[in-house]
């Protein structure tokens, strides 16, 4: 579950693309063990807004800290120590199609350590099963299916056993059942490695399965509208924009899980 230690503060956040500001005044806190999700409409700045958590887009103004770090205002060299804490399944979900899964997952333990090949095998292997993949090593992406391609990428964001994990939009294009499968996988990953996850989901099943926490991004107001545990926000809220997204456009207030 969800503690009261923040481990991502983020205090009047302006994100801007030059001169066009996407959302300004973004003031939330993500806390230890979260699994904190980013709502809202398409091209509100949801992944925008895991790019300034992850070290690719710099704010146009206010901070995000870690800890007692001021991400941004650190020096490079301890921005990246962060950010190597910080497993990322991008929304393109990208793997390298001409390498085999193995492969794929062994890129971030050869980058990063001196571990000998031998052993960096033996953790591929484990983060693969750890994700249902026991066996598919020698695998290349296009011979799994979009679930097990989703599986596969995890494997490769959870190799350097990070402490933060960030995913945008994880179960697109998957069916509801291998949807909800990942749910539980994204749990029992938030268990084993103790981490805080931040996940950008349309998906109001997974979130009201899994998330203990979350901001809503609207791109009108172009600000957060709320944030909070989906669960109380759809009890509570009374922004008929954040209710509406909550409640697929019905209003009624009872959780649907499915
Ligand atoms: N590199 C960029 N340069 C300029 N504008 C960008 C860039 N990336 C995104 N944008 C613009 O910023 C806005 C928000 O993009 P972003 O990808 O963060 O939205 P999103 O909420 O993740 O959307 P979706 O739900 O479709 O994934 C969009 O209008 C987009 O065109
Ligand atoms: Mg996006």
């Amino acid at each position: 579950m969800g503690t009261n230690v923040p481990a991502i503060t983020v205090t009047g956040l302006t994100m801007a693309y030059g001169s066009f500001v996407l959302q300004r005044d973004l003031d939330f806190t993500i806390n230890r063990g979260d699994i904190f999700v980013i709502m809202g409409g398409s091209g509100c700045g949801k992944s925008t807004l895991l790019r300034h958590m992850i070290g690719l887009k710099q704010p146009a103004a206010g901070s995000v800290r870690y800890g007692d770090a001021d991400f941004w205002n650190l020096a490079d060299e301890d921005r990246a120590a962060i950010i190597r804490r910080a497993g990322v399944l991008y929304q393109s979900g990208a793997l390298w199609s001409s390498m085999t899964l193995a492969e794929n997952v062994a890129l971030p333990l050869q980058h990063y350590t001196d571990l000998a090949p031998a052993v960096i095998d033996e953790m591929v292997s484990f983060k693969l099963s750890l994700v249902g993949l026991a066996g598919f090593e020698a695998f290349y992406p296009s011979e799994l299916s979009g679930g097990m391609r989703k599986r596969a990428a995890l494997a490769r964001a959870i190799a350097l056993d990070p402490d933060f994990l960030f995913f945008d939009e994880p179960s697109a294009g998957l069916d509801p059942i291998s949807a909800r499968n990942l749910d539980q996988l994204i749990l029992e990953l938030r268990e084993s490695l103790g981490a805080t996850v931040v996940i950008v989901t349309h998906e109001l099943a997974s979130i009201y399965a899994i998330a203990t926490n979350s901001v809503f991004l609207d791109s009108e107001a172009r600000t957060m509208l709320a944030t909070g545990d989906p669960k109380t926000l759809l009890r509570e809220c009374t922004n008929p924009t954040v209710l509406n997204f909550l409640t697929r456009g019905t209003g009624q207030r009872e959780v649907r899980t499915v």
